[in-house]
């Protein structure tokens, strides 16, 4: 049975469609591209609440959730004293901080964790393992700082983006902690900086920028490869509709002569 469609023409149809999906393509990608990459924020009294400030709170609270610990475990087996001193100090500034987040969080309505994830609850291991007081003094004041430069950037990032009200007092105030509990270490003498990740080049603005570079550069070549696929089909309609037209005159009248049909 013949298809109603058939030949050239079904060939055009799946080019159509497949330009039709490619134009569809390029008008979801940038609400793909936003909607990965921050969820709808929730509306609050204070302000949107999106994903980074969510992330934020339970930042701060997992951060109480082993430094106060780890300082608890600093001042029964250091013998150093600024290693001891520092021990007191992120008990009670976490304790304080930890307050302040629980408060920010039932504003909120922010679930909050109950304890430490699973890369600090192994820091907490490794303090505890420690053969000697200094070898726990080198742990402790590398592991505290890695853990201390990572969370700044988090808390930066929220600082400066944040559209909730809430979240950005929270943010000065754990940006405060931070950079004091951060300086805190380095002045004990015992961070070995080449352990320290060095700070990529390059905002996470143009990040972002690169990757939709990346993806617009995806769709620009696939509606390049059916354009072409289109130009190379219209040419071959022509040469098909050349191939089936009937002969000139002149030539006809010598097949005919000759005794044969083309
Ligand atoms: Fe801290």
């Amino acid at each position: 049975m013949r298809s109603i469609v058939s030949g050239p023409r079904r060939v055009l149809a799946a080019v159509a469609a497949v330009l039709l999906l490619a134009v569809v393509a390029v008008g979801l990608v940038p609400t793909i591209l936003v909607e990965s990459r921050n969820p709808e924020p929730r509306p609050t009294e204070w302000g949107p609440l999106g994903a980074a400030d969510v992330e934020l709170l339970r930042a701060a609270r997992r951060a109480g959730l082993w430094e106060g610990p780890a300082g608890e475990i600093a001042r029964e087996v250091s013998r150093n004293p600024k290693i001891q001193a520092l021990g007191m100090t992120l008990m009670v500034d976490h304790g304080q901080l930890d307050v302040a987040v629980r408060q920010s969080a039932a504003k909120l309505r922010v679930p909050l964790p109950d304890e430490p994830n699973e890369s600090q609850q192994g820091w907490l291991a490794e303090l505890r393992a420690a053969g000697s007081p200094e070898e726990f003094d080198q742990i402790f004041a590398n592991r505290l700082r890695q853990a201390h430069g990572s969370v700044l950037v988090t808390i930066a990032q929220v600082r400066g983006g944040s559209r909730n009200a809430e979240v950005r007092d929270l943010a000065s105030i754990a940006n405060q902690a931070v950079l004091r509990h951060q300086n805190l270490l380095e002045k004990t003498g015992l961070v070995d900086f080449t352990t320290i990740a060095e700070p990529l080049a390059g905002t996470s603005f143009d990040t972002e920028l690169r990757a939709d570079a990346r993806v617009f550069a995806l769709v620009g070549l696939l509606v390049f490869a059916e354009s072409a696929l289109v130009v190379l089909l219209i040419a071959w309609l022509r040469r098909s509709r050349g191939k089936a037209a009937p002969p000139a005159v002149g030539s006809f009248a010598v097949n005919e002569m000759e005794g044969t049909r083309t």
